[in-house]
């Protein structure tokens, strides 16, 4: 293997090819090098990712036909489904002990999951640990940017903190602290009767706005520059545009309108049916910041880095990703490895343009080791299939009155007051949740990653090349086709169908 002085070495003598790249015609690029570009976010520069606002009409015309029509259609034809929902369902609902440490503890909630006890942790719930704490394996998952909501008025949030101490190989949940109970009541165990049945609940409700406003987002928006740059500075013939654009589908104009629509869901407009969240849009952008920028003294939000690395995390939802991220670096390495030097020089000023934006993307020279490059690429392509649709299919698999989005009890009444399961949520609370679920939030493809078809015909590379890439592409389909049946040999559940993985975020 090449090291890295020996690449920019030949990176350096061959600065008159790479002009080549400055002089294509335009018509080599996808827009005739008016693509989209970054900037950015103009609502928050520092708080959350880069921004694409100008998009190719093209794309926009495309994202109306397959996605914004569906949305309409969803709004004028769910309500009866959704009406009927949110009457069964009235009212506060209970969690068992049993559902909660599933829900936490396996699916696609246990990202969440912290191994250990940090100081910070210790010292809050320091008096209720048992003696022999040291021995025993515990951890946590901290909602409380929960306590960066603005709930309107009668509804209610709060911080909370679960611990769980792995028993049998499996997770319980042993201490909830919530922020907003009075005093020194804050801590709460399962002996505590009603108190720990609310405290369960606001944690639930934490998992829902954990999840869909701040670490899901890290999914979706840091990766907005990556898929603009490539679409403008990639040349159509190059072999990393065909292998990225099928990843890239509809997600700008997805994105662009989720962030900055008046009628986003996350302005939450009560004027619109599929408003659910409990406040103003600017809670629930604080969330994102949460996510995005960290909190202040809180070691469990420290900011986002771009990483190519996959996080791992104890859980069977992270043993189910890493079985189809192995299968994606294997294609994207068999690929890459055709890549010609004469490529891996547009790929030189890709990278740089990208890490200008993402500052620990890999930079310009180091992209030239391939290994980071394949990192970078399957990190890419894994992410916007396997993890964004495993993500939403695994929620949409919680029950709406498991997990709620809005609560009507108020934290700081509990103590002295019974709790008002019935009114806890209303109907129409339910009714604004399904519908918002049934449009947003549970996965609706448009194209598939089982089904795709890479456009390597259209490289400038021997018709040889292109056969064989064409073949590693039916090896990459054929072998995502095997990984549930091994996920089957290792009791690792099935967390989203491969047949219903979206090959890109559209949803
Ligand atoms: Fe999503």
């Amino acid at each position: 293997m090449q090291t890295l002085d020996e690449l920019s070495d030949f990176a350096h003598q061959q600065t008159s090819d790479s002009k080549k790249n400055v002089n294509l015609p335009k018509e080599a690029f996808l827009y005739q090098r008016q693509g989209p570009w970054p900037q950015p976010s103009p609502r928050n520069p520092k708080g959350e990712a880069p921004a694409v606002l100008r998009l190719p009409r093209k794309e926009k015309e495309e994202w109306k036909k397959k996605i914004g029509r569906r949305y309409v259609k969803n709004m004028w034809t769910y309500w009866p489904k959704a009406l009927h929902y949110a009457y069964k369902h009235k009212g506060l609902h209970k969690i068992s002990d049993e559902d909660f440490n599933h829900y936490l503890g396996e699916g696609v909630f246990s990202k969440f999951l912290i191994k250990g006890l940090s100081d910070q942790k210790r010292a809050i719930f320091n008096d209720f640990l048992p003696v022999d704490h040291n021995e025993r394996e515990y951890y946590i998952i901290d909602f409380s940017l929960m306590s960066f909501t603005k709930p309107f008025e009668g509804i209610y949030a709060t911080g909370t903190i679960v611990v769980f101490e792995k028993v049998n190989n499996a997770l319980e949940a042993k201490l909830i602290y919530v922020d907003q109970f009075e005093g020194d009541k804050k801590i709460v165990q399962p002996t505590d009767a009603d108190l720990w049945s609310i405290a369960k609940v606001y944690a639930m409700q934490g998992a829902a706005y954990k999840l869909i406003l701040s670490e899901h987002a890290l999914l979706h928006f840091p990766f907005d520059c990556i898929n603009a740059i490539s679409k403008s500075s990639l040349p159509i013939n190059t072999i990393l545009l065909q292998l990225l654009l099928p990843h890239f589908e509809h997600t700008l104009v997805l994105n662009k309108v989720v962030l900055n629509s008046t009628a986003s869901p996350v302005e939450n407009d009560q004027k619109f049916p599929y408003s659910g969240f409990l406040g103003d849009g600017d809670g629930q952008r604080s969330l994102v910041a949460c996510a995005y920028s960290g909190i202040e003294g809180n070691d469990s939000y420290n900011g986002y880095h771009y990483s190519k690395e996959i996080e791992k995390f104890d859980s069977p939802y992270y043993t189910f990703l890493l079985e189809y991220y192995n299968v994606i670096k294997k294609f994207v390495t068999e690929v890459v490895n055709v890549i010609s030097d004469e490529e891996l020089l547009i790929i030189k000023e890709w990278a740089g343009h990208i890490n200008q934006w993402l500052p620990t993307f890999t930079s310009s020279d180091e992209i030239l080791l391939k290994d980071n490059l394949i990192q970078e690429i399957t990190m890419i392509i894994w992410d916007v299939s396997v993890a964004h649709s495993a993500d939403h299919h695994s929620f949409a698999q919680v029950p709406s009155y498991l997990v709620p989005l809005r609560v009507r009890v108020n934290p700081k009444e509990v103590h002295n007051n019974e709790i008002d399961w019935e009114n806890g949520m209303t109907i129409k609370d339910m009714f604004r949740y399904r519908m918002e679920r049934e449009m947003f939030f549970k996965p609706t493809n448009v194209s598939t990653l089982y089904n795709t078809k890479y456009n390597f015909e259209k490289t400038n590379y021997s018709e040889s090349t292109k056969k064989y890439l064409k073949d590693l592409n039916d090896i990459f389909i054929r072998e995502l086709s095997e990984v549930e049946t091994r996920l089957k040999h290792k009791n690792v559940p099935v967390f989203i169908p491969l047949k219903e993985i979206a090959r890109s975020i559209q949803y």
